[in-house]
């Protein structure tokens, strides 16, 4: 039986509802120390937090964990430094909150950094309670979560602390690929600490209250005279529309912790599990006759890809609209726009979708959306999640910034990662799939299982715009009326090479189907390849072009 179908753990009576009961004197004195626990650096402290607009550790973990299924480890650790006055300061628990809990009733194991012990800065003690719960989640086989807020390495305790640092971040290295690994940033998030959860794969930010940067405002103004506050050097808004750094960008605590558990609902807690099955009560055969007509006749003409995916994904509630939800929920939806990734459900199952956004760029290729896609295949590969690809795409971008800025090497990725992903690939051409991007776009040639397009799909070389001037030059140039002669050749070039049945008759796509009939062609690939196995040649790892 999958570890997500077991029945969930009841949980435990919560500490405070037995506090109140009489107890003999040492269990007294106990209960005592845990209230202390409870209370991090102090109740100023706490106001303190709440009048910057922050919740407490505790109070994010109450919202995250599903009620009362928090077994907190390591409540009553203490740093043990004696320098700068730290021994007259010691807070029982030292600065951050870990444990275990429960999702949806899946095990997660969590860490919540306490602002109100020494800014949340990282000691010796704290980096070693982070570690204990990694361990066990590897060991376990079940999601980490960390949220962040802290001031970085604690300062008093010098080279200790940068040990703990880099603790963790082989620890996230050696999970990486084995548990998913998620990020929640709540507060400041600086120097070498950013690197924790940039190998983690997700990162969601809260809007005005988080940062992340190597060097802060002060430092990047000696440096480089630049004038930048915060916000604008690290906010949630920068990372998440403009570095790529962030997944996620969130207008509250609140919110940021219900998209946690909304996220992990689409997540194995392992790369040996399944991710959870959910009935959304949508019907696999839903036919949708506007999926006809919603990719435009002009082959320049945007349309929105997430319409596609929204009609043709799981809608909970059965239908979209008042009452109905589609179940596709986007990662990095302003970060490199040009491309959408996201999970979503076909019949229940969850898959990873990459997807050309026609409207942004015509859904060309360029170094950003190639990095977004690429990190997205390769997470769901890690994870046995089936990939889902929809086609629209007139190339690479052409320019100087783009072949200066590396597209060689970033499309690269791209490619290695749909060549190299072993799970179900499925792939939908809606209309373009042009040059070197068709066969970047789980092509079937790099192992796409079943390809299907659109009979408004155009597979060729590149369009016929393009095409027609390169290999007819001379005879425009000849022609009496050359502007006719030209439009004559592009339209016979289109008819001829830019359409889904030259693909069809050599096999690169299974099949060319109605667009209305795709949700259901699609749930019957995927439960055809519910078995799949596949596998690359054995070695320590490949190299893959970064
Ligand atoms: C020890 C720290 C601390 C730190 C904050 N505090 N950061 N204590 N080590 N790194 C303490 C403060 O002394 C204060 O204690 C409490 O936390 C709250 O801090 P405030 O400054 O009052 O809060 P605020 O005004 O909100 O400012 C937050 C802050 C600021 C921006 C994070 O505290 C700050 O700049 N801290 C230092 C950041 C830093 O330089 N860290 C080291 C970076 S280098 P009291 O007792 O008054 O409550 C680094 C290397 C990591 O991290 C490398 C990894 C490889």
């Amino acid at each position: 039986m999958a570890r997500q179908d077991r029945e969930p753990v009841k949980p435990v009576q919560p500490l405070e509802a037995v506090a109140h009961e009489p107890a003999p004197a040492r269990v007294a004195q106990l209960r005592e120390l845990k209230a202390q626990a409870l209370l991090g650096g102090g109740q100023r402290r706490i106001d303190q937090q709440h009048a910057r607009g922050k919740l407490t550790a505790r109070e994010r973990l109450d919202l995250l964990l599903d009620e009362g299924s928090f077994e907190e480890t390591d409540m009553l650790v203490m740093h043990r430094s004696s320098d700068f006055g730290l021994e007259k300061q010691r807070f029982l628990g030292d600065g951050v909150v870990t444990g275990w809990g429960r999702i949806d009733g899946r095990l997660v194991y969590v860490f919540s950094q306490d602002f109100t012990v020494f800014g949340g800065s990282l000691s010796e003690a704290f980096a070693e309670k982070i570690c204990k719960v990694m361990d066990l989640a590897v060991k376990n086989g079940a999601p980490v979560i960390g949220l962040n807020d802290s001031g970085g390495a604690r300062i008093q305790e010098g080279v200790v602390s940068l040990g703990g640092y880099a603790d963790i971040f082989l620890r996230n290295t050696l999970a990486s690929g084995v548990v998913p690994q998620i990020s929640a940033i709540m507060g400041p998030c600086a120097g070498g600490a950013v690197y924790s959860p940039a190998i983690t794969d997700f990162i969601a930010m809260v809007e005005g209250t988080s940062y992340m940067f190597v060097t802060g405002p002060e430092i990047v103004k000696s440096v480089t005279h630049e004038d930048v506050d915060r916000e604008h050097l690290g906010g949630a808004l920068v990372h998440n529309e403009t570095s790529g750094v962030a997944h996620f960008l969130c207008a509250s605590e609140p919110e940021c912790l219900a998209l946690l558990r909304r996220l992990l609902a689409y997540l194995p807690s392992n790369n040996v599990d399944d991710a959870p099955y959910v009935d959304t009560g949508d019907d696999p055969l839903r036919a949708d006759p506007e999926l006809d007509t919603l990719v435009p006749e002009q082959p320049n003409k945007p349309y929105d890809m997430r319409d596609v995916i929204r009609r043709i994904a799981d809608v909970e509630g059965g239908a979209l609209g008042p009452g109905g939800e589609s179940t596709f929920l986007e990662v990095q939806p302003l970060f490199a726009q040009n491309i959408v990734t996201g999970f979503a459900r076909l019949n229940g199952h969850s898959v990873g979708i990459v997807a050309q956004q026609p409207s942004v760029l015509a859904g060309v290729l360029d170094i950003d959306s190639a990095d977004k896609a690429a990190r997205f295949v390769r997470f769901c590969d890690c994870f046995n999640i089936p990939l889902l690809t929809f086609v629209d795409v007139p190339g690479f971008l052409p320019g100087v910034a783009q072949e200066h800025g590396g597209i060689i090497r970033h499309g690269a990725k791209l490619l290695y990662a749909y060549c190299e992903a072993t799970v179900p690939k499925l792939t939908v051409i809606t209309r373009k799939a042009y040059g070197g991007a068709y066969d970047v776009m789980s092509s079937k040639h790099i192992r796409g299982d079943v390809n299907y397009a659109w009979p408004t799909a155009e597979i060729a070389v590149m369009g016929a715009e393009g095409a027609v001037p390169l290999i007819f030059r001379e005879q425009i140039e000849k022609a009496a009326d050359p502007v006719a002669e030209r439009a004559r050749l592009v339209e016979e070039y289109r008819a001829k090479f830019t359409s889904p049945y030259i693909a069809a008759a050599r096999g690169y796509v299974d099949d060319v189907i109605e667009p209305r009939h795709t949700r259901r062609k699609l749930i019957s690939a995927l439960e055809m390849l519910r078995n799949k196995r596949d596998s690359n040649p054995p070695k320590k790892h490949g190299n893959i072009p970064l």
